[in-house]
């Protein structure tokens, strides 16, 4: 199964990706975990990507584009792939078209998770992630069991270097920015799926995989 999942920063695509992923059995592509890992190794791309990262701008496209096509021609995205934040711009998402035709894996699903600007700068504010496993709680809407330490593997959470207020709200307005262009491409494909991402989090859940339920053969 190819699904593309879109949405703002805290729509809630990382915390459902990681259950798409974990029911599916699919690779988890996330843009933005892929450029953290790179500053976290240090690499060429990692301090290219950190500018742009810390200010809440936009990774430019030409390197985001190199990045996923090299990921999504690995084999283990024949059997599928999740991609969580790619596209975000429309060259980005010509660009997706491209590469997946040429590697025959076109995309089922193109879902859009909506959420309110008020809701996103709350859930934001509020994340924490865990050091070890990536894995995102919020201190209200989907605390630890134990305060400060990943339920998982015990690993220590911590806040987000782009989770400050100001950062967040660059983030918000660069996105929202690039987001409707974005999704008026996909409507005018036919493709768009939008998902109301201003619920439980189980319940955003269950509506994603009534959606990709629909699809299994
Ligand atoms: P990235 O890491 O992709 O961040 P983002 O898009 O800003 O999205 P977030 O990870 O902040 O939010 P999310 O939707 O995953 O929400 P989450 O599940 O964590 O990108 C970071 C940066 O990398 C970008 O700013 C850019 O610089 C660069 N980048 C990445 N991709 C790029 C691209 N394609 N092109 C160019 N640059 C790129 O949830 C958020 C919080 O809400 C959590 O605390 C969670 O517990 C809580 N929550 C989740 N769901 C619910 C719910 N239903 N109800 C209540 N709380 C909820």
């Amino acid at each position: 199964m190819n699904i593309v999942l879109m949405g703002l920063p805290g729509a809630g695509k990382g915390t459902q990706a990681d259950k798409i992923v974990e029911k599916y059995a699919i690779p988890h592509i996330s843009t933005g975990d892929m450029f953290r890992a790179a500053i976290k190794e240090g690499t060429e791309l990692g301090l290219q990507a950190k500018a742009f990262m810390d200010q809440g701008a936009l990774v430019p496209d030409e390197v985001t584009i190199g990045i996923v096509r090299e990921r999504l021609s690995q084999p283990d995205c024949e059997k599928g792939f999740l991609l969580d934040g790619f596209p975000r711009t429309v060259p980005q998402a010509e660009a997706l078209d491209s590469i997946l035709e040429e590697l025959g894996r076109p995309v089922e699903h193109t879902i859009n998770v909506q959420v309110e600007k008020e809701e996103l700068i709350a859930r934001l504010s509020g994340r924490r992630i865990c050091k070890t496993c990536g894995t995102s709680y919020h201190l209200v809407f989907n605390p630890p069991k134990v305060d400060g330490i990943c339920d998982k593997d015990g690993g220590e959470l911590y806040t987000r270097a782009d989770d400050n207020p100001e950062t967040v709200t660059n983030r918000l307005e660069v996105n929202m920015n690039q987001a409707q262009p974005l999704l008026d491409f996909y409507k005018a494909k036919g493709v768009l799926t939008n998902i109301n991402g201003q619920q439980e989090i189980s319940k955003v859940f269950a509506d994603l995989d009534a959606l990709l339920q629909g699809s299994r053969s």
